[in-house]
């Protein structure tokens, strides 16, 4: 059976780190396993132009990506592929798949579901914290061997008493909450479809808001934790900008084409936003010139933006290439998946489409 899996290239970091598992030089760890099986792995990257990923996709019969560098299988690529039947994320979001193809050709699509939401939650935490203490502007000053007190002072703020709220309250939704309880904040709300159990809303100090527009109007931060679907597409546009409170935060480390990039650009730029952080991109790799790698706000700051890179430390990359093997043996055993991995069986389909 040929496997393909979509990696990024580690160079010199892969082979100095083995720890680095998502890459084209460490295979996720799976590489000698499945030959020992008979299996055949091609590990891949996806660019240029007739590119290894275009190549062996027409007769791979499981394709493994990650979200951090995705191979986005489009209705076309599906339609190509002939031998194809099982996607398989490593990591968690398979918004790079056209899930209602894969329904159409009965492609399963799994992804390792929890194996990064701690690491998720953490930088989340770690962004909101950069935005509202004005923390990369006044790094930066010291590096420019500058001093001056007021410059960064006038923009930083104590998360104390302010307002947050998630858009999603799943596992990391949940788990940013969780961790942000004894900041002491004025009021933890949330919106989503899901109402959480009563006690799981009291144990976070948690308020759920049925309409979006109330939601951000009532936020001092914003933290996006949703997936990636046709109801989350450009969820966070001009006119939504428009009823954020003035000056809010935002952050988003669930999908870059929830938010349109121009409109939170624009919305940096003129105050509306006074900050915005996050790691993932509606294009990935970003192109040089994408808006969000300088947007700024009036002030010169407001700018929190790395590589997508949250769910990928070491912690992680070991909890998602195991939980990509479990996926590969019971998909070679004939055994069920666990039902929480699983985004698209058999013919059926799960909450990311609706
Ligand atoms: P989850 O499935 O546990 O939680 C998602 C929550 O969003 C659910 O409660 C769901 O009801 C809610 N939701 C769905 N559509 C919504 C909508 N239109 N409005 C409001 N709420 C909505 O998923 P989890 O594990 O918390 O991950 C969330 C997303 O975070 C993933 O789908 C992925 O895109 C992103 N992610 C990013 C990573 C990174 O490295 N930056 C790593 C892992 C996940």
């Amino acid at each position: 059976m040929k496997v393909l899996a979509i990696l990024y290239n580690g160079f010199n970091a892969a082979v100095k780190e083995p720890r680095l598992l998502g890459t084209v030089e460490n295979k996720l760890g799976i590489d000698k396993w499945l030959a020992s099986r008979g299996h055949e792995f091609i590990g891949a990257d996806k660019e240029g132009p007739n590119s290894d990923f275009e190549k062996h996709i027409v007769d791979a019969e499981v394709l493994i990506t990650t979200p951090f560098h995705p191979g986005y299988l489009t209705r076309e690529l599906i339609e190509k592929a002939k031998n194809l039947k099982l996607c398989v994320t490593a990591g968690v979001g398979s918004d790079h798949v056209d899930l209602n193809a894969a329904v159409d050709h009965k492609i399963q699509v799994l992804e390792v579901t929890g194996s990064n939401v701690v690491s998720v939650a953490e930088h989340v935490v770690m962004n909101i914290l950069t935005l509202v203490r004005n923390f990369i502007p006044a790094h930066e000053m010291i590096e420019r061997g500058d001093w001056q007190v007021s410059d960064v002072a006038r923009n930083a703020f104590d998360l104390e008493g302010k307002v947050i709220g998630t858009i999603g309250a799943g596992r990391i939704g949940y788990r940013v909450l969780e961790r942000l309880v004894p900041f002491d904040c004025k009021e933890h709300l949330y919106y989503d479809y899901a109402k959480l159990p009563v006690e799981r809303e009291q144990a976070v100090k948690a308020r759920k808001i049925d309409d979006i527009e109330d939601f951000v109007s009532q936020c001092d931060v914003v933290t996006v934790n949703a997936p990636l679907h046709e109801g989350t597409r450009g969820l966070i546009n001009e006119k939504l900008l428009s009823k954020f409170k003035p000056g809010a935060w935002l952050v988003n480390t669930a999908r870059g084409a929830i938010c349109d990039a121009d409109a939170v650009a624009a919305a940096l730029k003129s105050g509306q936003l006074r900050g915005y952080a996050g790691d993932v991109w509606n294009v990935q790799p970003a192109p040089k010139d994408h808006p969000w790698r300088t947007m700024k706000n009036p002030l010169g700051g407001g700018n929190g933006m790395t590589p997508h890179y949250s769910g990928t430390t070491l912690d992680a990359q070991a909890r998602y290439a195991a939980g990509t093997k479990a996926i590969l043996e019971n998909y070679f055993e004939g055994r069920e998946q666990e039902p929480a991995d699983i985004i698209v069986g058999v013919g059926e389909t799960r909450s990311y489409i609706k």
